[in-house]
């Protein structure tokens, strides 16, 4: 009994000891970054690693990456319904990495090192002059500059203006 007690007394210390020395740690686990883009004011949403997966791909173009495109609830409802356009409050995420050799089989690729991570959140009266989309990227975890926030919609408005201004189709 005398053993247990010490041990309940022990485990206290431990974990008064740890919230002194790492409150983020204790409190704050898992909290996104509070910066925000420049232009669109967006900070990296809460949560957004368990959104939906909607789709993935490959880009050869100037960088050899993978990357995984993900909706929060009501944009994933849209995607898997195909309903246009995107509906106020649908945030899509698009996460990047390196493409990397899977050491423990030739042929298969990993992701490595995460460059970027890019978000698109429907406002359409907030950001009616970009096809009512803001756009965000965080290299590092903070925003990357005002002239590169310029060039995500120009982008998007040229290749898929007929779909959104939306690439990704819901993976079959
Ligand atoms: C030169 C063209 C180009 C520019 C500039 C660009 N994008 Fe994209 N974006 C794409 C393409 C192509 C895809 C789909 C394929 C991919 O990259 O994975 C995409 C996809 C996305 C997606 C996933 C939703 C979708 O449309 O499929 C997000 C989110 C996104 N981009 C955010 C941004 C942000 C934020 C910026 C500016 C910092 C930006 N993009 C600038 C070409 C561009």
């Amino acid at each position: 009994m005398r053993r247990i007690v010490f041990r309940v007394v022990e485990l206290a210390v431990v974990v008064m000891v740890v919230s002194a020395l790492a409150p983020g740690l204790v409190r704050g686990a898992g909290k996104a970054s509070k910066a925000v883009s420049p232009i669109f004011g967006i900070p990296v949403p809460e949560g957004y690693r368990n959104w939906t997966l909607i789709g993935v791909s490959h880009r050869t173009d100037n960088k050899d990456e993978l990357r995984a495109i993900l909706g929060n609830r009501k944009a994933a409802e849209a995607f898997r319904k195909g309903t246009l356009p995107f509906p106020d409050g649908a945030a899509i995420a698009k996460l990047a990495w390196k493409t990397e050799p899977m050491p423990e089989f030739q042929g298969a690729f990993k992701p490595g090192a995460a460059p970027r991570i890019e978000f698109m959140v429907k406002d359409s009266k907030k950001y009616a002059t970009t096809g009512g989309w803001g756009f965000a990227r965080f290299v590092d975890g903070k925003p990357a500059d005002e002239e590169t926030h310029k060039s995500c919609f120009p982008c998007h408005e040229a290749n898929v203006k007929g779909n959104d201004f939306v690439f990704t189709h819901y993976a079959p």
